[in-house]
Formats: C-alpha cells, structure tokens, sequence
C-alpha cells in the first residue's frame, strides 16, 4: 500500500510541533518537508535550521523536497539537519550524478524530481543511481492546486521504465493528492503519496489516515472488482 508523506507546508507553523506530534499520533509513514528559495520557484519557506528543530522532535523520516536553484551548494546543510530522503530537481542540478553520488555517499536517500512538464526521458542516465523519483503532479511552488491528470499516465511510463531497467526506485507523487484520487494515482506505480492540504486541511488527522488507508486497502479493491460484474 502507498505511504503516506504529508507536506508540512499546509500544516500551522504556530504550532508546528503540535502538528508534527499529531501528525505522528495519527500513523503517517513521513513528513515532506518542501524547501523553497524564491528562485526555482515563486514562493520561500523554510531552510536547514527548521529542518534540524523538527528532527529533535519527531523519529519520523524526512522526506525533503528542494525546490531550489544550485542544491549542491545546500546538500551539507540539509544532511546534517537530519533528512532521510533528500530529493533535488533535475531542472536546478547542472552535474546531476554528481549531486546524487554526493547524497548517496552521506548515507542519505537520493533522489530526483521531475516538473510536470518535464519528461522521464530526462533521467535516462542516472536512474540506476536513484532511490527515489519524485513526479510533480502540479507546477511546484504552492500547495492547494489540482492534480494534472496526465500525470496518472507519466507515473505509469516511469514504473514501466524502472520495471525495464531493474531498478527499484521508490515513486513518490506530489501535488493535488486528496481521497478522491489517491486510488488511481497509486494503482499507477506511486509508492509514496504527499499530501498538503488534504491532510492538514481535515481536521481530524486520525481520521484521515483512517479514510485514506480504507481507500487505498486492496480488500476495497477486490470489493470493487465484485460489485462492477
Ligand atoms: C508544491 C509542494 C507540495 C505541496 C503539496 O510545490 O512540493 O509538496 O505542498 O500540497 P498539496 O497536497 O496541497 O498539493
Ligand atoms: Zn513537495
């Protein structure tokens, strides 16, 4: 079944520590943490000092999302704060298997994500470094967009490209992820569903992890598969 990585970007940074511990009391399997400079994308929010106060507080795994131009020069910085995942954009990373290697060697988990208009194609030579392939289902920058449906065929291309090439990078989805379409993009190869305003925004974060893994659970499937003959 999909993990589930919620975006503290749609979370209350009043009150982040609350949320996190909430968050963690639910059962969710990371937190997303996105990293933006005002540069690769519209919008700034947090740097490595954040990073490394919610690493004192919480034993979930850190899944950081650079949204950055030059991440190479920020890698040291976000790897000694405590991320466990690490993901750079192929459009901002110029000596791109440098930059993974570089991840790599610090024990960290590489990976790599792709805009929505980016292709696959793009990664043709680095996906056997890859722990993780990160598809931008919106144009990154906010949370609270709507998913781009072609993404749905794009993560199914890329399951299809690692299944051919022998290599297990985990797939995670990322934008406009909400109850209503989370079977679909599952089903499509995502490993890993980031979810932003769909899971700060319910209100009720235990039973949100309920609905969402009642969505996702394959005995809902085989119900489906049933009540559609
Ligand atoms: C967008 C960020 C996403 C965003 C997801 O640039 O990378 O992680 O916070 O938020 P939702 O789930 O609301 O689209
Ligand atoms: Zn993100």
């Amino acid at each position: 079944m999909s993990k589930i990585s919620p975006s503290i970007l749609s979370a209350d940074f009043v009150r982040l520590a609350e949320e996190i511990k909430a968050a963690a009391d639910a059962g969710v399997d990371m937190l997303h943490i996105d990293v933006m400079d005002g540069h690769f994308v519209p919008n700034i929010t947090i740097g490595p000092a954040v990073v490394e106060s919610i690493r004192n507080i919480t034993r979930l795994p850190l899944d950081v999302h650079l949204m950055i131009d030059e991440p190479d020069k920020f890698l040291a910085d976000f790897i000694k704060a405590g991320a466990d995942f690490l993901t750079v954009h192929v459009e901002a990373s110029v000596h791109l298997h440098r930059t993974i290697d570089y991840i790599k060697t610090c024990n960290v988990l590489a990976g790599v994500s792709l805009n929505p208009a980016t292709p696959i194609w793009n990664l043709d030579n680095i996906i056997e470094y890859l722990d993780l392939v990160l598809i931008m289902s919106v144009n990154p920058g906010f949370s609270g967009q709507k998913f781009i449906p072609s993404m749905l065929n794009k993560i199914r291309l890329l399951k299809k490209l690692l299944n051919e090439r022998g290599c297990n990078a985990i797939v995670e989805v990322d934008g406009g992820v909400k109850l209503d379409n989370a079977k679909n993009i599952s089903d499509a190869g995502a490993d890993i569903l980031v979810m932003g305003s769909a899971f700060f925004g319910s209100g009720d974060y235990k039973v949100f992890m309920k609905e969402i893994r009642d969505v996702l659970s394959p005995s809902l499937n085989f119900k489906e598969g049933f009540n559609e003959r």
